[in-house]
């Protein structure tokens, strides 16, 4: 699977409530979100990350994907769910069958290309005792997913899901290192890496992102760091690692998409 280095995450289609986003905004309508998913597909995103925990994520993009569905990766989650704003978490067999089926109806499509358990923070439990990543195994062998793993929250079940699945979603960004560990081991079992929260959920942006300064002017970002805007610095930091397959960026603002590849292509 060839996924572009920045992915599209998509909370900010589905859902607006009970969120750590630094700042309140508005779900894009429907011409928006087509206009954004239009933008990142001509300037080569590929892969685009959601979850039934997303609000209506899943069921928009079912519909604004339809007749490009064979342009796009579609990675999506089993074990949390969100209503009534609030989170809950499941991780049985039957729930992981069920919640996976109704994504393929939801995403309108017959085989979906990455499903990740959504991890509550009891990674090491979930993996141990509840089978999940068994069913999704099963679901591989049926044809219904191409490849599966776990958005992990701790360095011992990033560990475990690296030994047990194809990919693993963990958090690395600027101040915050803690599961580069997972990435390590990722790189040397050959499995896929996807990062989340790369931009600490916005608060990592410095303000102004959307203007990027050049740092390759020069034509030496690498040995340039110092004067690189946190997002440019991010990018480069988090794809120099060679584990790393792509970093899952949450944005419904053009000018951000923009910005954001250009920095990415910049320094990868
Ligand atoms: N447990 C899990 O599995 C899990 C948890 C968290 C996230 N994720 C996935 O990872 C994705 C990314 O995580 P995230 O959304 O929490 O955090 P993130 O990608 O670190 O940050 C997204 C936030 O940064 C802002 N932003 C993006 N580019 C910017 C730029 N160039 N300048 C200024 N602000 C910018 C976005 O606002 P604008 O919309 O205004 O651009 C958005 O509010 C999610 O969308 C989701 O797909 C998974």
């Amino acid at each position: 699977m060839e996924v572009s280095v920045l992915g599209l995450g998509t909370v900010k289609l589905g859902r607006n409530e009970a969120l750590k986003y630094p700042q309140a905004f508005t779900i894009p309508t429907d011409q928006e979100a087509q206009a954004l998913l239009s933008l990142a597909r001509s300037r080569g995103i590929n892969l685009i990350d959601t979850a039934p925990a997303y609000g209506n994520s899943e069921e928009r993009l079912g519909k604004l994907l339809k007749g490009q569905r064979k342009h796009w990766l579609i990675c999506t989650k089993v074990g949390e769910e969100f209503n009534r704003g609030q989170s809950s978490y499941h991780f049985d067999p039957e729930h992981t069958r069920a919640s996976l089926e109704r994504s393929l109806r939801r995403l309108n499509t017959d085989i979906l290309d990455i499903v990740l358990v959504h991890s509550d923070g009891n990674d090491e439990a979930i993996i141990k005792d509840y089978g999940t990543l068994d069913v999704l195994a099963e679901m591989k062998q049926e044809g219904k997913i191409r490849s599966f793993g776990m958005s992990t929250k701790t360095v011992t079940g990033g560990l475990l899901a690296a030994e047990q699945c194809d990919v693993v979603m963990m958090t690395w960004n600027l101040s915050y290192h803690d599961e580069v560990p997972v990435i390590d081991r990722c790189l040397e079992l050959n499995k896929g890496v996807l990062i989340k929260k790369a931009l600490a959920s916005g608060r990592a942006t410095g303000g102004n992102a959307s203007s990027h300064t050049s740092g390759s002017a020069s034509g030496n970002v690498s040995s340039n760091n110092a004067s690189l805007d946190p997002v440019t610095e991010t990018f480069e930091t988090l794809l120099a690692h060679r584990g790393v397959s792509s970093i899952i960026v949450g944005s419904i603002n053009p000018a951000h998409i923009r910005s954001n590849i250009e920095a990415a292509l910049l320094v990868s």
